[in-house]
Formats: C-alpha cells, structure tokens, sequence
C-alpha cells in the first residue's frame, strides 16, 4: 500500500512545525485525561528509577502523535531515537539502533504498522526481555548471538491501530487513542502558534479558523499560515475576522473545514451512488485516491462530524451531510437513520 500522505502538506514546513510543537506536558494543549495518565506514568517511572513502559498512541493525522512522543523523553531526560516502520528494513538495523540505546531512552517508531514481519518478531523479545536474539551466518554455519538491551522504552504511534498485529498491541503497556480537539482547545493552539510566531490575531478570527480546523492541530497550524500570507500581502498583516474568511474563501476551506477533496468524495457518494452504501475500493476508483488516504485522512473527521457512517455493506452518507450539500435527503437515507 501506498504511504498515506497529507495531499495539504507543503514541502519546507516542516521546520516550522517543528517549532510549533510543544516541548513540555504543559505546553501541551487540550487530551486532559491523556495528560493526567501520562503524568502519573512519568511520576511512577521515575520515582522507581526505572524506564517507562513502553507506549503506543492511535488515532488520525496531526493530532500529536509525534509531539508527545518527544516532549516524554524531554520530561524524563532522556535521549530519544527515532524512525518509523518502512525505514527498519532489516533486523540488522533495528540491532544497530537497540545496542546503541542508553539506559531509560526512548526509542520512536511512527507508523509501527509498518513494520515488516521479520523485523517485529526480532523486536518482541527485545521489548519483552530486553535481549536481542540475532542470527550470524546461513545453514548448519549458522549461529545465534544474544546482546543483552540497556532497558529502553518504545514509543510507537499509528494511524491504523487495526493493522497492527495482536502480539504486538499486547506488548505495550500504555495504549492511548489521541482525539479530535474541540474548538476551545484549537484556539488555544491558535494562540499559542501565533505567538511564537509573531502573528497579531482578532478572537474572532481564533474562533473562525477553530471552527474550520477540522480538530486537528496540524491544520489549524497550517491554515493559521495560509491566513498569515493572505494578511500580509492583503490586510497590512493583521489577522481580522473578514481577513480570516476571505482568506479561507481563497482557500476553498468551508464552514465545516471541508477542503475539496472531502467535498468530491461526498459529492461521489451522493450523487453517483445515491448515497451508499459504497465500498472502500468503488470509492477510491471514483475519486483516484488511494484507500489509505481516504481511511486515514479525510474519513475520520467526515464521520466524527456525522456526515458519514461506516456499516458492514460499506460507507453511506448520512442526511445532515446531504444538507450541507444543499441536496434533497433521498428516502433510503431517511430511514436508514430511524434504523439506527
Ligand atoms: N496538543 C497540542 N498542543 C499544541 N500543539 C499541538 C498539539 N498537538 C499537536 N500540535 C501541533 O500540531 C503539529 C502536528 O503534530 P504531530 O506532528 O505531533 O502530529 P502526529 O499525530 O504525529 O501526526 P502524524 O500522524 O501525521 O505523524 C505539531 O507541529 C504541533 O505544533
Ligand atoms: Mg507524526
């Protein structure tokens, strides 16, 4: 499968991002229980002078997956490694990285769905028992090798929690689902981006471009630049709220934060196939766009917002989304809905 991509993301902002993301556990806005639980693990684990267990976050693009994962190795000093599923090939390279952990690092691995089976099996001993069982040489030559592990700590983080294998959910002590953000919080990242980046805001406009985020920080990051640039050139440089719409008009942004590919894969399910219900496969072909996008991207949000519901005879629209269309609700879907 292809590697699901933000089609969003502009190459060079990731720099930036980078200095957007919260360095401490209280920079960290919004997930109050997630906080809470984290910061009693981080308490425990250092109160016992031992390395925290490892930990797995799920849940869709650019809510802070990665963020979290560093800003733990800041708040129990430690160093952290990171890399991602596709990038361990081979066991050799997973070796190379284990044996070179210090005692109570962190080791991230984004996209652990990604994993390779070999690479896998070779880590489960090692989260296990923090011992490497490494085969040197090939047929009756061949020799196994066990390198005792500092004991490190592996943070992973998925996008698809349902691909990963049941041995190894099982070995994480720590499985946390990330959230959508709720407006309130968005605005809170709003500020806090804009801040650092120098940027002068109205509340209104907070507010406007909260509530087109998509729940998503990383969006409403991203449109908090695009809006910047609109400013700029446009509006003497300040954030206003008819700055903030008339820069989201621009940027084909809705009043539901539907971009337009969200909007062609409803429109598709509408008007070409009554409302669904779809396959994943049949739906991908209509818009070109790969499954893992659809299912990583742009579906979660579509169904957290309710216009869009997953049933086993594949994905149907639901009536409010054939409002915000400005469509008539066909029938099928109205009764669909009193099923439920
Ligand atoms: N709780 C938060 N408070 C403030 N900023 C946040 C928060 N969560 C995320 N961000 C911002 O959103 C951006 C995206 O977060 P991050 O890269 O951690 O997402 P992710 O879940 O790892 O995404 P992906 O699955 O695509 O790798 C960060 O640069 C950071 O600035
Ligand atoms: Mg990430």
């Amino acid at each position: 499968m292809k590697d699901a991509v933000d089609p969003n993301d502009q190459p060079g902002e990731e720099k930036i991002e980078q200095n957007l993301r919260p360095q401490k556990l209280t920079e960290f806005i919004g997930q109050p229980e997630l906080k809470k639980q984290l910061r009693i693990f981080i308490a425990a684990a250092k109160k016992r002078h031992q390395s925290m267990e490892h930990l797995l976050f799920y849940g869709p693009p650019g809510l802070g997956k990665t963020t979290l994962a560093c800003l733990l190795a800041k708040e129990m000093g430690v160093n952290i490694r990171i890399t991602s599923g596709p990038a361990l090939e081979r066991a050799g390279d997973l070796a190379s990285i284990l044996t070179s952990l210090e005692e109570s690092d962190i080791f991230f691995i984004d996209e652990v769905h990604r994993l390779n089976k070999v690479v896998e099996e070779t880590l489960y001993p090692a989260m296990e028992d923090f011992r490497l069982d490494m085969v040197l040489g090939k047929g009756p030559a061949a020799r196994t090798l066990r390198l005792e592990l500092n004991h490190f700590t592996i943070v992973a983080a998925t996008t698809r929690i349902g691909l990963l294998s049941a041995p190894m959910r099982d070995r994480f002590g720590f499985v946390q689902r990330i959230n959508f953000y709720n407006n309130d919080d968005l605005e809170k990242i709003i500020l806090r981006s804009a801040e650092i980046l120098g940027i002068e805001i109205d509340k209104e406009a907070l507010s406007e471009i909260a509530k087109r985020s998509r729940g998503t920080p990383r969006v409403a990051n991203r449109i908090l630049r695009r809006v910047r640039d609109f400013a700029e050139v446009e509006a003497g440089g300040k954030i206003t709220l008819p700055v903030a719409k008339e820069a989201l008009k621009l940027l084909e942004v809705d009043d539901f934060g539907l971009t337009d590919a969200d909007r062609l894969i409803l429109r598709c399910i509408a008007e070409k196939h009554g409302g669904g219900p779809i396959g994943i496969e049949t739906l991908a072909a209509s818009v070109s766009e790969d499954i893992g996008t659809i299912e990583e991207v742009y579906e979660p949000y579509l169904m957290q917002i309710g216009f869009l519901k997953r049933t086993p005879r594949g994905r149907m629209l639901t009536g409010t989304a054939f409002e915000a269309l400005g469509l008539v609700v066909p029938n099928k879907i109205k009764q669909e809905q009193f099923e439920i």
